[in-house]
């Protein structure tokens, strides 16, 4: 089955082919960084905007890319949310049209879902696995059994370990988004110059926490040993401190469930030295550590295409009055 999937949940406008017998054809991105990098942060409005203008040519090109005729396409899979509510709609109402048009079938798709599963875009894993999802939006850790079944054991509290990046990144003056650049510069920093809390809640907790390391950080800046230390020491350790905790708890998660294998997946996987260090730390505890490569990690329709590929094969689908939905469906 060959499935063209949409994805416009935050800022990203994202097209892709998936095909059962060939793989993944094309996967194109449209960022919006350049419009929202003057504001810090995403704006909804003006995300929204700009998926109005590229979802046409982002799907075009999608289509273009995998040598593929519209009429080749046998189903569309779309990110019904979580998301931004506006941007999710322009995606969703595009694929709504297109499905009718074409008379194929469509299906939404969660966004979580489809990056637990886009390791399969490059490499099988056996079921069940501990998966750790760390974007701008989501740190949540689950049990994947299949396909259809994702079990939710914990999440963050307050703050998104991306969020955290970024924030951070918004105090130290290094520009949106955050994440990359704060990786960046700890390349060269020492990572056990500072230390900022981790916090670990109780031993047996699956949820995360990350605002009281925002706080930390800036009472940090505003010191005088703040105002005179190297930013790349800052970066590096800010980001262990992250890092510490999302290593620490999916391993302790895999062993509380008793499998040994866990996959990272979601914008945050593409930090370099969360990827490291959770493969030196798996290694020590028998762990398997499955990693996407890094333009698989963060926002994509390939993941899209592919979930909804696999769930349409078996029979799945939407009806045209699918609708779009901003929060989370996971919880304990
Ligand atoms: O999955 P994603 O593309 O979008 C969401 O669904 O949120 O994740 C985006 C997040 C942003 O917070 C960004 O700063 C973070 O992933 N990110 C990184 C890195 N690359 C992207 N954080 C740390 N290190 C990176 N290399
Ligand atoms: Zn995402």
């Amino acid at each position: 089955m060959r499935v063209l999937g949409i994805e416009s949940s935050c800022d990203d406008t994202a097209a892709a082919v998936y095909d059962s017998a060939a793989g993944l054809l094309s996967n194109v991105v449209a960022s919006q960084v350049s419009v929202h990098e003057a504001y810090g942060g995403v704006v909804p409005e003006l995300a929204s905007r700009e998926h109005i203008r590229s979802i046409v040519p982002v799907v075009e090109q999608a289509l273009a890319a995998a040598e593929s005729a519209q009429e080749a396409i046998e189903g569309i899979a779309v990110t019904a949310g979580p998301g931004l509510i506006g941007s999710l709609l322009v995606g969703l109402c595009f694929a709504k049209s297109l499905a009718y048009s074409l008379k194929k079938p469509i299906l939404g798709v969660d966004h979580l879902e489809a990056h637990l599963f886009a390791i399969f875009l490059e490499h099988r894993v056996a079921f069940p696995y501990v998966a750790l999802l760390v974007s701008g939006g989501h740190t949540s850790l689950f049990r994947v059994e299949g396909f259809d079944k994702v079990l939710f054991l914990g999440g963050t509290r307050d703050d998104a370990a991306g969020e955290a990046f970024d924030k951070a990144a918004k105090q130290m003056e290094l520009g949106y988004p955050g994440g990359v650049a704060i990786d960046r510069l700890a390349q060269d920093g020492d990572r056990a110059r500072y230390s900022f809390p981790r916090a670990w809640l109780s031993q047996e907790s699956a949820d995360f926490s990350f605002s009281g390391l925002k706080t930390s950080l800036r009472v940090f800046l505003s010191s005088s040993e703040g105002k005179s230390a190297r930013q790349e020491d800052i970066a590096a350790s800010f980001q262990e401190a992250i890092v510490d905790v999302l290593v620490g708890k999916t391993l302790a998660a895999a062993k509380r469930e008793g499998i040994p294998r866990v996959v990272i997946a979601g914008g945050v996987s593409a930090n370099s030295r969360l990827r490291a260090k959770m493969e030196e730390e798996g290694a020590r505890a028998g762990v398997d550590v499955h990693l996407s490569s890094r333009a698989l990690c963060t926002d994509n329709a390939g993941m899209v295409a592919f979930l909804g590929e696999r769930r349409m094969s078996a029979g799945q689908a939407s009806g045209l009055d699918l609708n779009a939905y901003a929060a989370s469906r996971f919880s304990r």
